[in-house]
């Protein structure tokens, strides 16, 4: 057994930006499944967007998020979310991250749905990999943080109601943690799709945990398509082909050299993200090909190197020159903006219990997230949640929690399906909870997942299974189409429905249905 201050599970953006904001003089444990660096933080190639020019303004970026939200989004959290965030890119530059400058100021970028170039971005494409190695160099040079490795959490423990630590799995052991309070930074759900950019082992852990021990969870129906993945046949995280393309004025054509998104939306290739995912989409369907294709060749191959030094060298790799070669691309599975309902400070209904980044739904990002705000919900709401922990770590402070009994616990062998069921699941989810989804496909989810369970699905074991129930689940209660959620049995937004869906495990196996008016 171990015994800290404060227990964090997950070590991307949200979860080190937390754990570094936590007091110094607290225990903090962070612990991640894999290694550290394996996060889809790592990956976010595209950037970070903030208002930070004289172009443009903390209003435009809140109009630009709320527009693409779709009438969903919180509009308190958007506030929070833009007016805090140029602040946190002051930060980060003051812990050492250099952002690509043009004379003396940062070079910013465009993305689909920003009414201006805001995209802060580090080394080209590699954003994300920048800001994730400083914070993990802070982490680990910090005298009151510790980060463990390879170590699964597997069940949350609870005193009187309390979230009071977790199960966890290292190798073949199983022991507790013990902490005042516990703050699930874990990622989204992605990987229980076929067709993935997230790293394959983000399988809705932190969702699946907070669902079991009564955490409430909103939105889980709005899963966010990225519009171009390279395409290729077999790979377990498919490449993606930032939105940055799009904005150096990449265009998209359909397998007969058609440009199509001239016929769709004013802002043509930079429309929100849910737009040309289902633009994409119709065009594969329309051509009966598995991908369309992303031009980029006007530019020269020395500026796109420089540029995108990932994409370039990954295509080159695969025998494809960008300033020669059209890309070949198709929507993934990127996003979720459903998860852990908090409030604006990482707070859920579980008291000790706080989530923050992807794993957590505040209503930020309403039922489709723009671009690039995905790395500073982590720093802007990571920060509030360590506030907010260690106020109440503070005022709530146990000192015999080592004396404490615990519930009995769970075999982590019963978290994950066997490979077989795992690569049915993931079709089934990309085939009937995708970017298109009607009753008779997502109740073949249901149907297939309640046999599964014995109709006791409130309380599977099972994260895959329980996280794409839930999914699936939302999804055919939310009778409209709205955002990311695409329904060719109900095709049009309805304004009784905005209000989100709060799912929570409920008794004798069912689920809890709570409709929560947006505010
Ligand atoms: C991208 O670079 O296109 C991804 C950025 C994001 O998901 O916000």
């Amino acid at each position: 057994m171990q015994v800290c201050d404060f227990l964090i599970i997950g070590s991307g953006i949200a979860g080190l930006y937390t754990a570094l904001n936590l007091p110094e003089d607290s225990r903090v444990l962070v612990v991640t499944k894999k290694k550290a660096v394996d996060t889809n933080t790592s990956y976010a190639q595209g950037g970070i967007a903030a208002a930070v020019s004289k172009e443009d303004s903390i209003q435009l970026h809140y109009q630009d998020t709320l527009a693409a939200g779709d009438g969903l989004c919180n509009e308190h959290a958007v506030r929070v979310l833009v007016e805090e965030g140029p602040q946190k890119i002051k930060d980060l530059i003051k812990l050492g991250v250099h952002f690509d400058i043009r004379g003396n100021e940062p070079e910013r970028g465009k993305e689909g749905a920003h009414s201006c170039n805001r995209i802060l971005r580090c080394s080209g494409d590699k954003t994300g990999k920048v800001i994730h190695d400083y914070l993990l160099k802070r982490i680990c040079s910090s005298k009151n943080i510790k980060l463990l490795e390879n170590t699964l959490a597997i069940e949350l423990i609870a005193h009187e109601g309390r979230c009071l630590g977790a199960v966890v799995k290292r190798g073949s052991c199983i022991e507790r943690i013990l902490a005042q309070a516990v703050i699930i930074a874990m990622g989204g759900i992605c990987g229980i799709y076929e067709r993935t950019t997230n790293s394959p082992e983000i399988l809705g852990d932190g969702v699946a945990l907070a669902f079991r021990a009564g955490a409430g969870l909103m939105d889980m129906e709005f899963v966010q398509f990225h519009p171009t993945a390279f395409f290729e046949k077999k790979c377990d995280r498919v490449f993606l082909i930032s939105e940055a393309v799009r904005g150096e004025g990449g265009r998209l054509y359909n397998a007969y050299g058609e440009r199509f998104m001239e016929k769709v939306h004013p802002l043509k290739e930079l429309a929100p993200r849910d737009i040309v995912a289902r633009a994409i989409f119709s065009q594969m369907k329309k051509t009966g090909k598995e991908f369309v294709w992303l031009d980029i060749t006007h530019h020269s191959r020395k500026f796109l190197e420089k540029r995108f030094p990932t994409i370039y060298s990954y295509c080159m790799k695969r025998g494809i020159d960008i300033s020669k070669d059209p890309i070949p691309v198709a929507p993934a599975a990127h996003y979720h903006m459903g998860g852990i309902k908090t409030d604006l400070n990482g707070k859920t209904n579980v008291p000790g219990l706080y989530a923050c980044g992807e794993a957590a739904c505040n209503g930020v990002h309403g039922a489709n997230r723009l671009a690039s705000n995905s790395l500073l919900e982590g720093l802007v709401f990571g920060s509030r949640t360590a506030q907010s922990a260690a106020g109440f770590a503070a005022k709530n402070y146990l000192d015999n929690m080592g004396k404490l009994s615990f519930d009995g616990t769970v075999k982590g062998d019963l978290l994950y399906t066997d490979k077989k069921t795992l690569k049915y699941v993931k079709k089934l989810m990309q085939n009937n909870t995708g970017i298109e989804r009607d009753k008779k496909g997502l109740s073949k989810v249901l149907s297939f997942i309640n046999h599964r369970s014995s109709f006791n699905v409130a309380h599977i074991h099972n994260n895959v299974l329980l996280v794409s129930y839930l999914v699936s689940y939302s999804a055919i209660l939310r009778e409209e189409s709205r955002g990311c959620h695409l329904r060719k049995d109900f095709d049009v937004k309805r304004k009784e429905w905005e209000k989100h869906i709060v799912l929570k495990k409920g008794r004798w196996g069912k689920i809890e249905v709570e409709y929560v008016k947006n505010k």
